[in-house]
């Protein structure tokens, strides 16, 4: 989806949601460690990590600019069946604008276009403003099911 999603905000600044490239991991890597509610690893988050993420799905994962600077970010994949989606965080100082709407109305979009027929996220139970912004966005809490896993490769998490 080579769709690009412009605004201009009072005349003045201008935002796009645009896919992400390896050239912003830097960047997006800043503005997860600005956040909390965010949980990150040493492995799938190191630079390898995202770039063996992104190449997989290089057409879910985007990231929101303004001026040059990116102050939004959100990863999407798929195995074929469902899509999972990753890391949501909008910089501090640019939250409630509807930009987090935005990068999910996106990606949402561009997974469909993919055959996708359902999304599915996980969020801390700690993280009550993540928890209202994905029930906001459509995502409702499942209550029937436990989510679990098991570990592969030993990793260090950083649980922000
Ligand atoms: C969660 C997050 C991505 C939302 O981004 P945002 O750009 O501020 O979201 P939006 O402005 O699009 O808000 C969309 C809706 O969610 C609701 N919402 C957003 N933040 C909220 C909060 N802290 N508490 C309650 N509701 C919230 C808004 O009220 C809005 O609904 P409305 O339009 O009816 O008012 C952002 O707060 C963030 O980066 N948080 C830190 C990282 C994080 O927790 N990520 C999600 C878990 S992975």
């Amino acid at each position: 989806m080579e769709k690009i999603l412009k605004e201009n905000r009072q005349g003045e600044r201008m935002m796009q949601i645009r896919k992400m490239t390896m050239a912003d991991y830097e960047n997006i890597y800043a503005l997860w460690m600005s956040c909390t509610g965010v949980g990150l690893n040493n492995l799938d988050d190191s630079k390898e990590g995202i770039e063996k993420f992104l190449n997989r799905n290089p057409d879910t994962c985007f990231v929101a600019e303004e001026d040059g600077r990116i102050i939004g970010v959100l990863l999407a994949g798929n195995d074929g069946r469902r899509g999972y989606i990753y890391h949501t965080a909008v910089h501090p100082d640019c939250r409630n604008k509807g930009i987090g709407t935005k990068l999910v109305n996106t990606v949402m979009q561009a997974l469909k276009d993919l055959g996708i027929n359902k999304t599915a996220l996980v969020v801390f139970k700690r993280n009550e403003s993540g928890n209202a912004f994905w029930e906001k966005m459509g995502f409702t809490e499942r209550h029937d099911i436990s989510y679990r896993n098991r570990i592969i490769n030993e990793m260090i998490r950083y649980d922000l």
